[in-house]
């Protein structure tokens, strides 16, 4: 019953307790009228037997039993509600009965007089139905009693037909009621169940539904509240859905500039590397060789070792001078990929921090990887190694490749000292990106960007970028996220 309507338990409701009240109403009409009758029959047999013992004083003395016999008879022929009529001696004896001499079973042959009841009756059960007897005496009890029993056919009758019509009319009235009770019923919550109509239609998300106002009522006044609500909630969610719309337009243009800046700044590196490679390196290159042609003419030794000294310090110039286009854009990375490129940049790492066990593993296959991924990977090892070196003291640095085709992993970690969110905060504030920058690039390429660190808890960073997502080509020619400006 608890997940039915509410119009369903009030019908259930009305409609049982007027059947309810119409039954017991229904039994009551029954009884009192089953007790008029029964009043009616004592009373009927009373006066009988009352007008009987006047008569039948005279024969009972004479002893004239055949007189006394016609009266009964007479008087069982002309009420037919009398079954039988017995009369007693004064000491309660039968003297002559309508049965004759033979009483049929159950029914008392002597009984005595109870003076102290204004009635004195008896009840049987029989065969045909139930006899009430009443008891009357004859000249005060000296001459005899009269025993009159009062069938109750008759009577069971009557009440059996006008239970029939009682019964026939409350069930017509109930019937009557419980469908007036549920049309009122349904015009009272008929706004209700509209009204949870117009709740659902708003979970649905059909914003500004209306529910229809029946009345001026307390409900009434919730449906006019309702609809004014609505209405309020479908402005606030257009007003919102514009704003979101907006927001969106925002952010895809933030998107754009931010990756448009990250190719500037790629394709200034590629210039200056290979500036510097081209051209630096190549006059670098040729004074050294003028230099060695030098040192061969000179007289001195003093001179000789002067010019080895400028020798050495153009060569390290120069060796520096690669290291630095290497760094500002890593050649080997398009041309031998992702993992030769790391191993190359993570040699010099090694060697100048013999202190620091530094270890690259991979697993996968890096050989197809779009280009903007692998630059993205490049340049967050770079990144991480360098900000571990500048900033942990750690003793380990691992580093960890992974890919399945469909999914890279890149995990950096060190044991140094790590650092807390308002150190971070602070070194953002005063223009130190690297991190940032991390992940920007990572949101750029729908990866997943994750940093754990604390005061003395090392710091690890772990980068999942999509690979089948990613149109490469595109990307590389800065142009894989449109300009949504136009
Ligand atoms: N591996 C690390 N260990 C300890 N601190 C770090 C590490 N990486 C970054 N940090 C902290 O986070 C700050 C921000 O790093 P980053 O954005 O790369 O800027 P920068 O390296 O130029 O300072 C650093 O200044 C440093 O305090
Ligand atoms: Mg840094």
């Amino acid at each position: 019953m608890d997940n039915k309507g509410i119009y369903f338990k009030f019908n259930v409701l009305i409609v049982g307790t007027i059947f309810f009240c119409g039954l017991i109403m229904g039994v009551m009409l029954i009884t009192s009228i089953s007790k008029y009758l029964e009043n009616g029959l004592i009373t009927s047999g009373q006066e009988l037997a009352s007008s009987l013992s006047v008569t039948v004083g005279n024969d009972i003395l004479f002893d004239d039993r055949f007189s006394l016999w016609e009266r009964l008879s007479k008087t069982m022929e002309t009420n037919d509600q009398v079954r039988y009529i017995i009369v007693t001696y004064p000491n309660g004896e039968m003297m002559l009965s309508t049965f004759g001499n033979n009483l049929p079973a159950g029914l008392m042959s002597s009984r005595t007089y109870d003076s102290s009841k204004d009635i004195d009756s008896v009840l049987y059960d029989s065969s045909e139905g139930r006899i009430r007897e009443i008891m009357v005496p004859i000249d005060d009890g000296l001459v005899g009693y009269i025993r009159v029993g009062m069938s109750e056919k008759k009577m069971t009758a009557i009440v059996q037909e006008r239970s029939m019509e009682t019964g026939m009319g409350v069930l017509l009235l109930c019937a009557f009621s419980a469908f007036m009770a549920s049309r009122y019923a349904w015009n009272f919550l008929r706004p209700i169940s509209k009204l949870v109509y117009g709740v659902k239609q708003l979970e649905k998300g059909n914003y500004g539904v209306k529910v229809p106002v029946y009345s001026t009522d307390e409900v009434g006044k919730l449906a006019e509240t309702f609809n004014s609500m609505s209405t309020q909630i479908k402005k606030n969610t257009e007003e919102n859905n514009r704003l979101l719309s907006e927001l969106r337009l925002k952010e895809q243009d933030r998107i754009w500039l931010i990756n448009q800046l990250f190719n500037a700044r790629e394709d200034e590196q590629q210039r200056i590397s290979r500036e510097l490679h081209d051209e630096s390196s190549q006059s670098m290159a040729s004074i050294l060789t003028y230099l060695r042609i030098l040192h061969d003419r000179l007289d001195t030794d003093e001179q000789r070792e002067m010019l080895f000294e400028i020798r050495e310090l153009t060569a390290n110039t120069l060796g520096s001078i690669r290291q630095l286009a290497v760094n500002l854009h890593p050649p080997l990375l398009d041309d031998l990929g992702l993992i030769v490129a790391i191993e190359k940049y993570l040699d010099p790492v090694k060697k100048l921090n013999p202190d620091i066990e530094v270890s690259f593993s991979h697993k996968g296959n890096f050989n197809e990887l779009p280009k903007p991924i692998s630059l993205m990977c490049y340049r967050t090892i770079q990144e991480t190694v360098a900000n571990s070196l500048k900033h942990a003291a750690p003793t380990r640095i691992e580093v960890e490749l992974e890919s399945d085709g469909v999914m890279l992993i890149l995990r950096v970690a060190d044991n140094g000292k790590g650092f807390s969110e308002i150190e971070a905060e602070e070194a953002r504030l005063n223009r130190h990106l690297g991190l940032v920058s991390m992940k920007e690039r990572t949101n750029l390429l729908d990866g997943r960007f994750e940093l754990k660190t604390g005061i003395n808890k090392g710091t690890e960073i772990i980068i999942e970028l999509p690979i089948f997502d990613i149109e490469g080509e595109e990307m590389e020619n800065g142009q894989g996220i449109e300009n949504p400006v136009g």
